[in-house]
């Protein structure tokens, strides 16, 4: 049997963090999620991931990994990195003659209480199909390369598959959508004008490590007693919600996202065990903001992740005054007067 011969490289990408609008929460299988979800892409929000690699058949009889993540050994995340690649190994069979120098680093402080599984996830699976192309010496259609970088990164981690899709995507499957449970695609076909250059600014209301995991809270909708309603409110309000974005009815896009974020966090507090992610200044500045805006009439709506922070979600229109805003009234409830300010991207960057 004649073995490929060796291949040496380096890849290097830049992939986006996400928002989630209507949230993916519950999933089975081979991380298939239980309903359909969609999401603002973000910019500022990023990792960045370097792979030096080595492909030889003839002498590495196995993966061989080394992480760094910004220059220096993280042992939790080259664990879940590792553990990942096996994952994949049957599928992408490259990786069993294979050795991966892996470096990754974050645009926001590691610390910053922001997810970095999508962005990371997304990066790590560019940098692979990357490779996967160059030892192959085939290069799919950015079509393809979109489908299966989605595909793979879903595989580490379900949000990431939004990552790679510019502006808004919608991963899982929809009877109203072409939509696929193994991939995220582009629905640029809902965004009015007014969602562009829409902002997300980012506040920081505490840095500290989630108490309960996405995976461990995604486990626990299995036995939530509301979970079957749950999935499919998700699915209505994913039709509502593009219904709106496409007529630019952002007073009823609002409604829908905030009660997308309180419902997630209502479906923690009644699993069991149930748990509560937000802080006491999440709740005072989710009343701040509501009143700001009935006081104002101004379009500004926020929305949560996993976690006690809070996006601030705005149309470009209206940024002076949401600054004042911030700045007078809410900044004082935010760690270290922390917020990360950012906007709407447009998806994934080759940097090497
Ligand atoms: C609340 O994608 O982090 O952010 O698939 O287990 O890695 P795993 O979970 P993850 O869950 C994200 C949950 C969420 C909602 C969302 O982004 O849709």
């Amino acid at each position: 049997m004649i073995l490929p011969s060796k291949t040496e490289g380096q890849v290097k990408w830049k992939s986006p963090s996400n928002i989630a609008l209507v949230k993916y929460w519950g999933k089975y299988g081979r991380q298939f999620p239980k309903n359909a979800s969609i999401s603002f892409t973000l910019s500022n929000a990023y990792s960045i991931t370097q792979i030096n690699y080595t492909h030889d058949p003839a002498r590495i009889k196995n993966l061989v990994v080394n992480f760094t993540f910004e220059g220096k050994s993280n042992k939790a995340f080259e664990d879940r990195i590792i553990s990942f690649l096996l994952s994949i190994k049957d599928e992408f069979t490259f990786l069993s003659n294979i050795a991966l120098n892996i470096d990754s680093e974050n645009s926001f402080p590691h610390s910053s209480g922001i997810a970095s599984s999508a962005s990371a996830m997304s990066a790590l699976a560019l940098c692979l199909i990357d490779i996967k192309q160059k030892i192959e010496g085939k290069t799919l259609s950015k079509l393809e390369f979109t489908k299966i970088t989605s595909h793979v990164s879903r595989l580490g981690s379900g949000s990431a598959s939004r990552s790679i899709i510019p502006k808004l995507a919608i991963w899982g499957e929809h009877p109203s959508f072409k939509s696929s449970n193994e991939y995220a695609i582009q629905v640029d076909e809902f965004l009015h004008p007014i969602f562009d250059n829409f902002h997300d600014d980012i506040l920081i209301i505490s840095p500290n490590e989630k108490s309960v995991s996405s995976t461990a809270g995604h486990k626990l909708m299995d036995n939530n007693p509301y979970a079957e309603e749950r999935y499919k409110q998700a699915n209505e309000r994913l039709v509502h919600l593009t219904e709106s974005m496409k007529i630019g009815d952002i007073v009823s896009f609002g409604k829908i996202v905030e009660d997308e974020a309180l419902t997630l966090h209502a479906l923690m507090m009644c699993s069991d065990p149930s748990y509560i992610l937000m802080e006491p200044n999440t709740l005072h500045v989710i009343n701040l903001i509501r009143s700001f805006r009935q006081k104002t009439k101004l379009p500004i709506y926020f929305t949560l992740d996993a976690g006690p922070n809070l996006h601030l979600l705005y149309p470009d229109g209206i940024k002076k005054e949401v600054e004042s805003f911030i700045n007078k009234e809410l900044k004082t409830f935010c760690h270290n007067g922390k917020i990360i300010k950012d906007q709407i991207g447009n998806g994934p960057e080759k940097l090497l």
